[in-house]
């Protein structure tokens, strides 16, 4: 057999999936793409534009109308792409705290669902990638050659959260650290398209105890054993 074409990974909020999904494409010299911004960057252009979360119909169309591209990082500031809402940089604006509270009850609508995943399928399939998210192995691509899901307990994923936003100068807060990632996690789980769950032939990395170089070499063991 050879190497997987498609390597869907997905897992919760901070287990750690950006982090593995680069590193592997990188190894592997595939496209990689981290479906999550594109869904921040639906909820930050929603934001900017003004819209109640309630406003289904209003969201939809915004969704199928705006355009995000997803590049290779143009600034050496630590990021890992290069995200452009309609021609703009929003890289680090879709990081920001009004959009990690919107981003889940956004993603749980039909529309917006719709719109990203028809993207998301037209790039697997053609390219070789590394595609991560919370639905990649269960609904986008449900033929991916090798799934991962990463998860990780909600003090640990909080920690590791804490201490990036420390590392880029913020000063952030633990407990809503914590708070968020929860609310998050209970969206995410819960909805009733796509929630995230994993595939039934994912293979389940728990990154409690391991560090990133440990959960790359776990799943380069997979991938090179195929
Ligand atoms: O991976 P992330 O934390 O950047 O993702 C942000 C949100 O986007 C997440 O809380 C739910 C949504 N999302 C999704 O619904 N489906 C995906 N494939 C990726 C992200």
């Amino acid at each position: 057999m050879g190497l997987p074409k498609t390597i869907a990974i997905d897992g919760t909020a901070g287990s750690g999936k950006s982090t593995l999904g680069s590193l592997l494409a990188e190894a592997l010299g595939y496209l990689y793409l981290d479906t999550g911004v594109m869904y921040r960057a639906v909820t930050l252009a929603v934001i900017k534009a003004g819209l109640s979360l309630d406003d289904e119909s209003a969201i939809g169309e915004l969704a199928r109308k705006v355009r995000i591209d997803v590049r290779p990082p143009s600034i050496d500031d630590g990021r890992d792409v290069d995200v452009l809402l309609d021609d703009e940089d929003v890289t680090w604006e879709i990081r920001q705290d009004d959009v990690n509270a919107w981003v889940s009850p956004v993603s749980t609508q039909r529309a917006v669902r719709d719109a990203m995943t028809e993207q998301q399928r037209r790039i697997a399939q053609e390219n070789n990638v590394v595609m991560v998210g919370r639905d990649i192995g269960t609904v986008v691509i449900p033929d991916a050659d090798l799934k991962i899901y990463l998860d990780a307990s909600l003090e640990v994923r909080a920690h590791r959260r804490y201490q990036e936003m420390l590392e880029r100068g913020e000063t952030p807060d633990f407990n809503a650290v914590l708070a968020s990632l929860k609310n998050r996690d209970k969206i995410d789980s819960n909805r009733e398209i796509a929630p995230l769950k994993p595939a039934e032939d994912a293979y389940i990395i728990d990154s409690d105890n391991l560090n990133i170089c440990q959960v790359f070499e776990t799943a380069k063991a997979l991938i090179y054993r195929m």
